[in-house]
């Protein structure tokens, strides 16, 4: 199958060489992979980007995809539809499912499902431990062979520093990060948002910041001590970012992430409606305070933060209608996370979009140890169109996601990914 996408604008870090960033191409796909610029010939399928901007789709390396056993929250289908339209090509899939993904059989099935419904790639993520317990460690060269690359308990914490030990100890020699949700439990303890002014205010019990950058400091002495690959998700504090590039400064191999809601809201957002907390805003990690946000995002700039992952969490709608002390933490943001992270940080002039970009596509493709994505002739034709201009309103109730409510909901968003492709195949278009 041959498609033609005409009219696209080809941005930094990624316009070819003898091009330039706002000059309009026709970019030719041949059999799934980029055959090259401005050809001749007659496509099987013509594309028109309409001047807006062409990219390497994105790679998300952290959403709940909820399959096996929680389909009433998401599914396979639903996850990776809504990955796509959100301009997603590669989703990691994380373990935390009914029964875990611990297994490489599970892993196996996963990834065929996926491919028989030919949307965007998954990657699945295991679990570190057996069952997530955090006890005995899962069979890591069994999951490298069914194709994993990363092992995670997300979603729990890694409590045993023994654990963490010996996960790195046996990952390293096959090539395989290991991914903590950094979070001590006992410093946690029963908090439900950050630890602050703002949780006094609401009468609320806190989360201190100290429970993330206590358990990164030992994560990172750890990794230090016994060498191997530590991935830490969801970044949500300032004083973590500079532990991580302070030890990434002494050569420690550390990676890092953050979330569009860590990089777009503040803990102010929960008593902003008449001091009511909204629970559709508890996250773990929890929002924390505008330092700390504004921390992250000039980390983003500097390029201290490999990847912008979105921990996308899809529940049901009653789970988060009720309290904040009951509703389970998460926010579902596959749909709008570029939208967000385009109106929010790069059009007020705070983070480059060749920044964001490159934490959407590159940054996450090194830490799972794929070839940087380009728009290279040969290239893989996992390829985004995006919008720049068009402002739309967030409409949770036509999100794919099964979660059909949002913290965005309602909000004027720009930066729309209009058509997604996988190896040269559409798999989404936004409706006309
Ligand atoms: O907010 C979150 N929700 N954070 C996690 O680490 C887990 C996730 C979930 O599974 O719902």
């Amino acid at each position: 199958m041959r498609v033609v996408i005409r009219n696209a604008c080809l941005p930094a870090p990624f316009t070819p060489p003898g091009f330039g960033p706002d000059e309009r191409v026709s970019v030719w796909l041949n059999q799934g992979c980029i055959e090259g610029f401005n050809l001749d010939g007659t496509p099987d399928l013509e594309l028109d980007a309409k001047g807006g901007l062409l990219v390497p789709a994105f790679i998300d390396l952290h959403a709940h995809l909820r399959d096996p056993g929680q389909e009433v929250k998401e599914d396979l289908i639903t996850g990776l539809a809504a990955a796509a339209a959100g301009g997603y090509g590669t989703v990691v899939s994380m373990p935390n499912t009914t029964p875990p993904i611990d297994d490489a059989s599970q892993v196996s099935d996963l990834v065929e499902r996926a491919e028989r419904l030919g949307g965007a790639r998954l990657r699945p993520a295991a679990a570190v431990t057996r069952n997530q317990d955090g006890r005995q460690l899962t069979d890591m060269a069994a999951l490298r062979a069914a194709g994993v690359s990363l092992l995670t308990d997300d979603g729990r914490t890694l409590e045993d520093a023994g654990v963490l030990r010996r996960a790195l100890e046996y990952a390293r020699p096959l090539g395989l990060v290991i991914a903590t949700h950094a979070e001590d439990a006992a410093l946690r303890s029963d908090g439900v948002m950050n630890e602050g002014p703002v949780s006094e205010r609401l009468g609320l019990p806190g989360n201190p910041a100290l429970a993330e950058t206590a358990r990164i400091a030992r994560d990172l002495e750890i990794v230090e001590q016994t060498g191997g690959r530590l991935h830490l998700q969801h970044l949500s504090v300032a004083r973590s970012l500079e532990l991580v590039t302070a030890a990434r400064a002494r050569g420690v191999r550390v990676t890092c992430e953050v979330t569009p809601h860590h990089l777009t809201l503040s803990d102010a957002a929960l008593e902003s409606e008449d001091w009511f907390a909204d629970p559709i805003l508890k996250v773990a990690p929890p929002l924390r305070a505008a330092a700390d946000v504004q921390a992250l995002v000039r980390g983003l700039e500097a390029g201290e933060i490999e990847a912008i992952a979105t921990d996308h969490a899809p529940h049901t709608r009653a789970e988060k209608e009720s309290d904040m002390l009951a509703a389970p933490s998460g926010i579902a943001s596959l749909e709008v996370s570029f939208a967000l992270l385009y109106t929010r940080l790069v059009e007020p002039g705070l983070v480059r979009l060749e920044r964001v970009l490159s934490a959407l596509t590159s940054g996450p493709a090194a830490v799972l140890g794929l070839a940087a994505p380009s728009l290279e002739v040969g290239a893989d034709a996992d390829l985004t169109i995006l919008d720049l201009a068009t402002t739309l309103v967030v409409e949770p109730q036509n999100f794919k996601s099964k979660a059909k409510f949002s913290p965005w909901a309602g909000e004027r968003l720009r930066g729309w990914p209009v058509v997604t492709l996988v190896r040269g195949r559409v798999v989404y278009k936004r409706d006309a």
